[in-house]
């Protein structure tokens, strides 16, 4: 409960405030591995509530912005401690976030059950569903290999911005910045002159791989760019980093637009478990050429 004699601080968090939010993410039944909390952290701002009383400081509730240019921001990590909910924290992160973002934007988060009644009393409304495909690697069979999808190149960022930029329609170079650093697999498909016409990208989670986005011109090369990425965690990739090889599972975030991408997943073994309401402000249709994005970089980053 809320203690009349606690102080409470809005402050934007950092790198030393890492292991809070990792334990405050626990707390409400998240496991953040220390990449993704990187990927989160470098992406955009992470505003944190502490709670301040009797010599201690607590975090008890915190959310991130991710403003990509005047046009497009994504809400995420809403999160607050269980023994402070249902009094206006979550509420107070989500308005303090919003603040930072132009009256403008299209703001766009993916909910969950328990955020969507916070998200729809501040105007938000449901635009569409995101599906949850997740694949055991251990069921992958050896042999085949995409001959299509050759690693990302240091030189190939600016290339990657602007080719998401055209399928989110929103200017994400800070969070491609910090995938660049963080990811351990980057693939693209190249056109005959070596331009990227589609890309991919993979981090190690607690318990999983967590692909995405990925942006391509049509649903066959999306679904190499996910065999790429495949084959590389099954087999060669970290054949020198065994705790890294094999077993395991690996997910992506697809939006529900992408049926014939979702069959196509079904087909390499992929099987949807979950799906959940992404939301816009005002119910503003989001921006973008949405056929080019088949899956989405990660839930808090749109
Ligand atoms: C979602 C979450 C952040 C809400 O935080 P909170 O501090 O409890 O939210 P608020 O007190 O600001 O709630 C505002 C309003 O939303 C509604 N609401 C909040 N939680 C609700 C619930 N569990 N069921 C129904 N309505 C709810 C109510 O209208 C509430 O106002 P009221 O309690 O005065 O009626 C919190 O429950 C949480 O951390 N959940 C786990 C992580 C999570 O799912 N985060 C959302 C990611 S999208």
């Amino acid at each position: 409960m809320i203690d009349s004699r606690q102080e409470f601080t809005f402050a934007k968090l950092g790198e030393h405030d890492r292991a809070d939010l990792q334990q405050l993410a626990e707390r409400v039944g998240w496991h953040f591995a220390d990449e993704q909390v990187a990927l989160l952290m470098a992406a955009g701002t992470v505003y944190g509530l502490h709670a301040a009383g009797a010599g201690r400081r607590e975090l008890i509730g915190a959310s991130a912005i991710y403003p990509y240019g005047r046009n497009l921001a994504s809400l995420g990590i809403v999160m607050v401690s269980p023994e402070h909910q249902r009094q206006g924290i979550g509420t107070a992160v989500v308005r303090r976030c919003l603040a930072d973002v132009d009256p403008q934007a299209h703001v766009m988060l993916i909910a969950t059950p328990q955020g969507r009644p916070v998200y729809e009393s501040l105007g938000f409304r449901i635009v569409e569903q995101v599906h949850r495909y997740e694949l055991d690697l251990a069921s992958v069979a050896d042999g085949r290999r995409s001959h299509v999808a050759t690693a990302l190149r240091q030189d190939d960022l600016a290339a990657v911005v602007a080719l998401d930029e055209t399928a989110s329609g929103g200017r994400r170079e800070a969070a491609y910045q910090a995938l660049w650093q963080i990811a351990r697999i980057g693939v693209a498909v190249r056109d005959d002159g070596g331009h990227v016409r589609g890309f991919t990208f993979a981090l190690r989670g607690t318990d999983r791989w967590l692909m995405g986005p990925v942006i391509a011109d049509s649903v066959h090369m999306a679904a190499e760019l996910v065999q790429a990425v495949v084959e590389r965690l099954h087999t060669e990739a970290f054949a020198c980093k065994p705790e890294l090889t094999g077993g395991g599972t690996v997910r992506l975030d697809v939006p529900g637009q992408q049926a014939e991408f979702q069959a196509s997943l079904q087909g390499l073994g992929f099987q949807e478990t979950r799906q959940s309401p992404v939301m816009s402000f005002g119910g503003k249709t989001l921006p973008g050429h949405r056929d080019r994005m088949f899956a989405m970089i990660d839930p808090a980053l749109g």
